[in-house]
């Protein structure tokens, strides 16, 4: 095209350049015009591969260290690739390459635990179980001692009912002929008996609970609900009472006779009764 133009005359060759410089425009603009339409590339796609390259020079970097110091072992130049190499070397270096590759792979997280190192996760776990029984252990025979502690102690003062009454000396008791003497803090009948010696009596009936008197016209106790009739040592004489009156434990300690309102002994039965007015 260059020859057709040299041997073109002034005018044609200025028309043929013109024309080519027309074409040479329409194509740039042609071009120019295709590139604005083109679709353009999503963002995502190579935001996220920004890092890869420093990430992947990273991770190249001791490999090519490895295969720096193996090519320079076998003899071959530092820096180039194990697969170019310029001999037979190129394949060993390869080869440790690839083992050293596998050596630098961390090892997988699970580590199985040494027999002594079992034995003695085992140790301690049978030393808690042992001292964790033993302090329940302990709390229950504290818990348990201090039960049977309050259970024992005393829980009624001396002097009220419940308690521990103190009467005197033996020889401050009323004559076994005179009437009974109450004592209405213990709820007690004190009789001096020629046989039995000093008796507590029970002031509640044995029938239904309600509280008897001592009658001295009849030298008896009778009680006002129902007509039940006691001696004066309280056994059952009549009546619809079942039994004789309950007693209270009395001793005689060093000289002083004391009563244990806390301790009642259940009189005898009715029909056991010496005194009953009709025999069984
Ligand atoms: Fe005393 Fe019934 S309550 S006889």
């Amino acid at each position: 095209m260059a020859d057709q133009v040299a041997d073109m005359s002034g005018d044609d060759r200025a028309k043929r350049i013109a024309e080519l410089k027309a074409k040479m425009q329409a194509a740039a603009q042609k071009a120019k015009a295709a590139a604005e339409h083109a679709p353009e590339q999503p963002a995502t796609q190579t935001k996220p591969q920004q890092p890869a390259p420093v990430a992947e020079a990273v991770q190249e970097a001791p490999r090519r260290e490895v295969v720096a110091e193996a090519e320079k072992r076998e003899g071959a130049p530092a820096g180039s690739s194990p697969t170019n190499g310029a001999s037979g070397n190129g394949a060993a270096a390869k080869a440790e390459v690839l083992s050293a590759e596998k050596v630098a792979t961390p090892a997988p997280a699970f580590v199985e635990e040494s027999p002594e190192e079992k034995a003695r996760k085992e140790m301690n776990r049978r030393e808690f179980l042992t001292y964790a029984w033993g302090g329940l252990l302990g709390l229950v025979t504290l818990q348990s001692a201090v039960g049977l502690f309050l259970f024992m102690m005393p829980r009624f003062k001396e002097g009220e009912f419940g308690g521990i009454f103190r009467i005197g000396p033996e020889s401050s008791l009323p004559p076994t002929d005179a009437p009974p003497k109450a004592e209405t803090a213990g709820k007690f009948w004190l009789v001096n008996t020629t046989e039995e010696g000093p008796v507590a009596l029970y002031m509640v009936c044995t029938h239904l609970g309600c509280l008897y008197k001592w009658e001295q016209a009849n030298n008896r106790f009778e009680c006002p609900c129902h007509g039940s009739k006691f001696t004066r040592e309280g056994y059952y004489i009549e009546g619809p009472a079942p039994r004789s009156l309950d007693r209270f434990e009395i001793t005689v300690e060093e000289g002083e006779v004391l009563v244990n309102t806390g301790r009642r002994i259940l009189g005898a039965p009715a029909a056991e009764s010496p005194a009953r007015a009709v025999p069984a």
